[in-house]
């Protein structure tokens, strides 16, 4: 429980007596979501490294490790950090670190964890490199290779050698491998389109891959993929792992294209008011992310979210609407920007909260 959560829930309470509105994780539906992922993993010979960005809590992190993870990814310095700090050391931050500030900082957490980082700029590498000699420290290195969502990322092609070449002569890092995201795809509702697109990015990585390993450089780790994607890049020869995140909680969004994973995620919130065909909830987008579009109501599938301000959502009801009093959970469209806005997350198993968590890195940017 957050410090300032005045009625913090408690492990063994029913959640039907939980005041509203609350974060809540079903341990249940987490589990199916996590056998589905891991043994897909299994199959296709890949690691999953699980994206810590999706839940910015420590205590879903430990969880979602005892149940098999090979390590976690995460978007900040200071995700990776929290991850450290509970003693979960192999982190990946799928992001550039950049700067005097976040080289350092990067260089320091190398030195009590087991740091990768990715690169696409060769004063950064270099820069990355004097960080760690400061800090007495080995920064592992992917290249990040842009597969087509123009983000970050050197062109596949000899820019991966020439900079993969710079990372491997500088002491205080040690080249690791190649990232390359199609986060462009993750959403795309066609499936067979999402496949052939994924696939044609991967084909552009796994060639950077041997390019590098022409120019006599092992490549211990191609990684890449999310939720969208896992399955499609998992199956490509010359892939290491794959980095979902989503997948562990879900959204009703990401559900609609992926219906394998099960919401795990719901802002729990108490109606406060009722009119004929709709009624009002205590929750709105303080609580509940609208960035990937509307939120859906667990267990009342005819009900439609119509309009949400900040402290409230408005639902249209298959009748009869619950009462003012009552409480219904809300399946939010959007589960890493939902996490951000909470400071604790309440997992529940069979209608009971069996454990209460902070979520450490809600909120933060750094
Ligand atoms: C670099 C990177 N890898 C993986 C992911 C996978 O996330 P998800 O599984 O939530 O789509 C993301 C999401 O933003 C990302 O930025």
């Amino acid at each position: 429980m957050h410090p300032r959560d005045p009625i913090g829930p408690t492990p063994g309470e029913p959640v039907a007596g939980l005041d509203t509105p609350h974060l809540l994780v079903d341990l249940d539906a987490v589990d199916a979501n996590l056998r589905v992922m891991f043994a897909g993993g299994r199959r296709y010979g890949v690691d999953v490294r699980v994206h810590f960005k999706s839940l910015k809590c420590t205590g879903l992190a430990r969880y979602v490790a005892a149940a098999g993870a090979d390590g976690f990814a995460c978007a900040k310095l200071n995700e990776a950090e929290a991850l450290a700090d509970a003693g979960l050391t192999d982190v990946l931050l799928a992001n550039q670190a950049v700067g005097p500030l976040k080289t350092r900082r990067a260089a320091r957490l190398a030195a009590r964890a087991n740091l990768i980082v990715c690169a696409d700029d060769p004063d950064n590498v270099r820069e990355l490199a004097g960080a760690a000699r400061g800090a007495g420290s080995t920064v592992g290195v992917l290249v990040e290779v842009d597969i087509g969502m123009n983000r970050c990322g050197v062109p596949a092609g000899p820019a991966v050698v020439e900079l993969a070449r710079l990372v491997a002569s500088l002491p205080g890092l040690r080249f690791r491998g190649l990232q390359g995201y199609d986060g462009h795809l993750q959403m795309l509702p066609d499936a067979a389109e999402r496949r052939a697109k994924s696939l044609a990015g991967c084909e552009q990585l796994v060639a950077a891959r041997r390019l590098v390993e022409a120019a006599g450089l092992p490549v211990e780790i191609v990684t890449g993929g999310g939720t969208g994607t896992w399955d499609v890049v998992a199956s490509v020869p010359g892939v290491t792992e794959i980095q979902p995140g989503s997948f562990v909680v879900m959204d009703a969004a990401y559900h609609q294209v992926r219906p394998e994973f099960a919401c795990a995620l719901s802002v729990r919130a108490g109606v406060v008011s009722r009119r004929p065909g709709a009624y009002v909830l205590d929750a709105g987008t303080k609580a509940i992310s609208r960035d990937f579009g509307t939120p859906a109501v667990k267990a009342r599938p005819g009900d439609r979210v119509v309009r949400t301000n900040e402290e409230h959502t408005i639902v249209e009801a298959a009748e009869p609407g619950p009462r003012p009093g009552e409480a219904v959970e809300v399946w939010p469209a959007h589960c890493c920007a939902t996490v951000n806005l909470h400071r604790t997350l309440v997992a529940v198993r069979g209608g009971r909260v069996e454990a209460v968590w902070p979520i450490e890195c809600s909120g933060r940017y750094d």
